[in-house]
């Protein structure tokens, strides 16, 4: 009978294709005398990354490919490769070389020596460990993020920020239905989604420079990691979605008076023309703004798309208004020294009005 898997290493890939063979190679020379498997999870990359980890795959059954078609995210990708194993522990490793492979077989001596561990962390911050030679600025960037994801979330990991890792599989899969799978913090996901903190010990790698292909690490990436600690922190209490409405509702307000102050006060419009521009070109602020970043994935694109989400989104705007007004009026005729107060339940009943409405029937599916 042949030896039961192991290990799986599961290997989340976009455009890595000068790496693919490389890294099964190297695979192979660390875990000499294991048994192991690789799960390539590709998003459909245009260089034929899935075509060359096929061509590996049909010489040697220890590698396998899950292309995913339509679908984007690294952390996304590395749950559904942990949850495609049968192996009893599965590491997340990086497909360009970057992560140190030889790390590999000791996480897996560490977790079978003890039976109380969950997880045992590649790490840069602490003794032995490294970023190699990063420009000042990305070790600023990632000291700084780091930082946060300690403060923000209250894990006590010197690298919470790593993307290497091994799990016991079974740990892993319970946790996946409560994963938010967002941006490319996979690791930061899994430990905060489990309900007993999980219990890890931390090993020493050197984090390598990358020598094929290019990373993916861009703007988009460092505002879904933002958007991920925020909703993990506070996403109960105050929908990250809802919260981003706001904030751009707050830009919108100060777009709003700046019209205003330009029309009525620099080119002397009168006051009703000036106010009606100001809040015209306030929705139209807000509507693409919201599109571009609130719902971001699920955005409109192309000119009739648009456009009918700009009259709908200023409709639910203006019923909105009415509703802001009306519940101020409301609370102000009931008790006269509360003018203030009155005005800003009028606001949040009008914000939570125009978020319910709009992404219902602007961003709605
Ligand atoms: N399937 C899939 N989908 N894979 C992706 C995607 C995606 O949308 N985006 C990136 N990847 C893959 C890359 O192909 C690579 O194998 C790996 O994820 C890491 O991406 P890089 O673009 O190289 O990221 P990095 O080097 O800036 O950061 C990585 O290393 C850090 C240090 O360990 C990330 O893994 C970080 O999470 C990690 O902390
Ligand atoms: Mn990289």
């Amino acid at each position: 009978m042949e030896r039961s898997l192991e290990l799986a290493v599961v290997i989340p890939t976009f455009n890595e294709r000068g790496n693919v063979a490389a890294l099964v190679e190297r695979l192979d020379a660390a875990l000499a005398g294991r048994c192991w498997e690789v799960v390539f999870v590709d998003d459909d990359s245009a260089d034929g990354t899935a075509d060359a980890a096929r061509a590996l795959a049909r010489q040697d059954r220890r590698v396998r490919v899950i292309q995913r078609i339509g679908r984007r995210g690294l952390s996304s990708a590395c749950i559904e490769g942990m949850c495609a194993t049968a192996a009893p522990l599965v590491a997340v490793m990086d497909g360009d070389l970057q992560h140190d492979e030889a790390l590999l077989p000791r996480m897996a001596d560490r977790l079978a020596a003890d039976a109380d561990l969950d997880l045992v962390v590649g790490s840069r911050f602490v003794p032995g460990g490294g970023t190699g030679d990063w420009d000042r600025d990305r070790v600023a960037k990632s000291a700084f993020a780091t930082r946060l994801s300690r403060a923000v979330l209250r894990v006590d990991l010197r690298d919470p920020m790593s993307g290497f890792f091994m799990i016991r599989t079974d740990v892993a899969r319970a946790l996946a239905p409560r994963l938010r799978a967002i941006g490319f913090k996979i690791l930061l996901d899994i430990l905060t989604a489990a309900p007993a903190p999980l219990r890890f010990a931390e090993l020493p790698y050197v984090f390598r420079l990358r020598t094929e292909g290019e990373s993916k690490l861009d703007h988009v990436v460092a505002m879904e990691f933002l958007i991920a600690l925020y909703d993990r922190r506070f996403g109960r209490v105050v929908p990250v979605r809802f919260a981003m409405f706001a904030a751009i509702g707050a830009i919108g307000v100060v777009l709003h008076m700046g019209v205003l102050i330009l029309l009525h006060l620099g080119l002397g419009t009168g006051f009703l023309a000036a106010q009606i521009v100001a809040t015209v070109a306030a929705m139209t602020g807000n509507f693409f703004l919201n599109n571009a970043l609130t719902y971001r994935d699920r955005r409109l694109r192309g000119a009739r798309a648009l456009f009918g989400g700009w009259v709908s989104f200023c409709l639910v705007c203006g019923i909105g208004a009415f509703a802001n007004v009306g519940v101020a009026a409301f609370l102000h005729d009931a008790r006269t020294d509360t003018w203030a107060v009155s005005a800003l339940a009028g606001v949040l009943v009008g914000a939570v009005w125009n978020y319910a409405l709009s992404r219902r029937f602007v961003w709605g599916r």
